[in-house]
């Protein structure tokens, strides 16, 4: 039967990738599609390991050193499970981070390792007058050249990016002069010395190029990222991502490997397309994240704009809860205050008791609220917020004006109508849920400091607003605890 089983295994899980990453487009199937996609690269691996095991016993590649892939299997699964299970969902985008970077690793290795072990095995007898491209075909020495370039700017530039998220390293954006002529000038090398290997090098030369090409791709990776603020970071994560992917297609080309090159490309796509939707959220053009410095005035919660606030009303749980008795129409407004208050679960009671009252209750939805995408659809969902109930900023936005009560709970930036009426505002032009439209917008945060842009939220002294500084779990617990009593529940 030859090699037919672990190909098989290969079009399964081509299949399932296809479908589960199709399924991770909705909250719903979300679920779902990670477990397709897991059991996809569960026959990956094993469908790898019986390729392995009928490798001829003699000759060129002979043998397997079982030793080496049972303890890869061990560390590297025992290390995902318990990275896994003790990440917090806010540390979600620094563990994406670091994914990214360990793909992009796994790229430079495995090709490096590929043309160390061709060189010392096939390609030994081979003179150095003779190019490598010559033997192997330019598609594939292109395709490794670029796959060390692209993998090593993402492995480093992945941890440069964990470092900002974390607080390791400054989220400031790091400037100095001439910088992009530097970096320009570093990319032009890393893309002449990619020729040189696709083309032009005999073996020998190509391995020595292939080991400085990586060193080179491995510094670009941090001179490329330190420019970038930390409020971009979540859109870089997401084109590393996109990098990783990119990546692992070009070492699938390279190995022959069709199930690499299609998942690869899918993350490559995926990443890339998602990587879209958070610069539009934004209000940013890729190019100009890339181009960096946007951290300098903004980002990380670091205000540079300390104007005081007048006219800031503030109530307690007990008047919100007054405000909220008998109303007809609700929105909450989640954002990264609540993911960090975890307070999902009260705000689905509260929401569940208003609807019982006869209230209308919906949670509007905005694409960057809290720290990655989705993820207030992840959070409302682990609560059982019923779908239907979750509306997206658009759909939302017109029926803010007929709404009586809006209650913002730990959002900030995304609620900030600076970004519709003041231009010199660094959140001029991002799209926002037009909460100050509503009859009432109740603010529930511990305090009048700014989000993640670092900017004031005139929000905050609109006639029609009213703080409720607190936790945002103790506070609508203690509302739900005085409606409770109100209505004798
Ligand atoms: P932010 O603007 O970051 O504001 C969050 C607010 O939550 C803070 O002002 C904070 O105020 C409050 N808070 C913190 N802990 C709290 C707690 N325990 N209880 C109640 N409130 C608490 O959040 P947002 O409105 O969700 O906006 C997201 C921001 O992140 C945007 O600027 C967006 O561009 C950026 N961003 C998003 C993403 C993605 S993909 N989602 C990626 C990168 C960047 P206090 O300290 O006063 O409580």
């Amino acid at each position: 039967m030859g090699g037919a089983w672990f190909e098989v295994a290969y079009l399964v899980a081509i299949v399932l990738f296809i479908f589960g990453i199709k399924q991770l487009g909705k909250v719903r199937t979300a679920k779902n599609g990670n477990r397709l996609a897991s059991l996809a690269m569960l026959l990956v691996v094993i469908g790898a390991v019986g390729q392995l095991s009928e490798r001829p016993q003699s000759g060129v590649g002979a043998g397997v050193d079982w030793g080496w892939i049972i303890a890869g299997v061990i560390v590297g699964g025992g290390i995902g499970a318990v990275v896994a299970k003790k990440v917090q969902m806010t540390e979600m985008p620094e563990m994406v981070a670091l994914f990214n970077g360990s793909g992009g690793a796994a790229s430079v290795f495995v090709v490096l390792s590929f043309l160390a072990n061709e060189i010392s095995t096939t390609l030994k007898a081979l003179p150095d007058s003779v190019s490598l491209a010559d033997k192997m075909g330019w598609d594939t020495t292109l395709a490794l050249a670029l796959s060390i370039l692209i993998g090593g700017v993402t492995l480093t530039g992945s941890v440069v990016a964990y470092g900002k998220l974390s607080g390791k390293v400054t989220g400031d954006a790091v400037v100095y002069d001439m910088q992009h002529q530097i970096n320009g000038g570093l990319i032009l090398a890393a893309l002449v010395l990619t020729a040189l290997i696709g083309w032009v090098l005999g073996p020998g030369a190509a391995m020595s190029v292939s080991v400085f090409l990586a060193l080179l791709s491995l510094g670009l990776g941090v001179l490329l990222v330190l420019p970038i603020g930390g409020a971009d970071m979540p859109v870089v994560i997401s084109l590393l991502n996109s990098y990783s992917g990119i990546a692992a297609a070009m070492t699938g080309f390279v190995l022959k490997s069709p199930v690499l090159i299609v998942s690869g490309a899918l993350v490559g796509a995926s990443g890339l397309i998602l990587t879209n939707i958070m610069c539009k959220a934004m209000n940013r053009s890729l190019l100009s994240v890339l181009l960096g410095g946007f951290g300098q005035t903004a980002g990380s919660g670091s205000s540079e704009d300390a104007r005081e606030y007048s006219n800031v009303k503030s109530v307690g749980p007990e008047e919100l809860a007054m405000m909220l008795e008998g109303v007809s129409s609700v929105i909450f407004v989640p954002g990264y205050g609540l993911a960090v208050a975890q307070a999902q679960h009260v705000t689905r009671e509260l929401g569940d008791f208003l609807e019982a009252q006869g209230a209308q209750v919906k949670y509007a939805i905005h694409p960057v609220a809290g720290r990655m995408p989705g993820h207030m659809n992840v959070l409302l969902a682990e609560a059982s917020v019923p779908y239907e109930q979750l509306v997206e900023m658009d759909e939302i936005n017109p029926e803010f004006k007929s709404t009586d009560v809006v209650v913002v709970l730990g959002a900030n930036d995304v609620v900030n109508p600076a970004a519709l009426d003041d231009p010199e505002s660094p959140l001029a032009g991002m799209p926002i849920l037009n909460v100050h439209d509503a009859r009432q917008v109740i603010v529930v945060k511990r305090s009048l400091s700014p989000g993640y842009a670092g900017v004031r939220n005139p929000l905050f002294e609109a006639d029609n607003a009213h703080m409720l500084f607190s936790d945002a779990k103790v506070a609508l617990q203690e509302t739900l605890n005085e409606l409770k009593e109100t209505v004798g529940a």
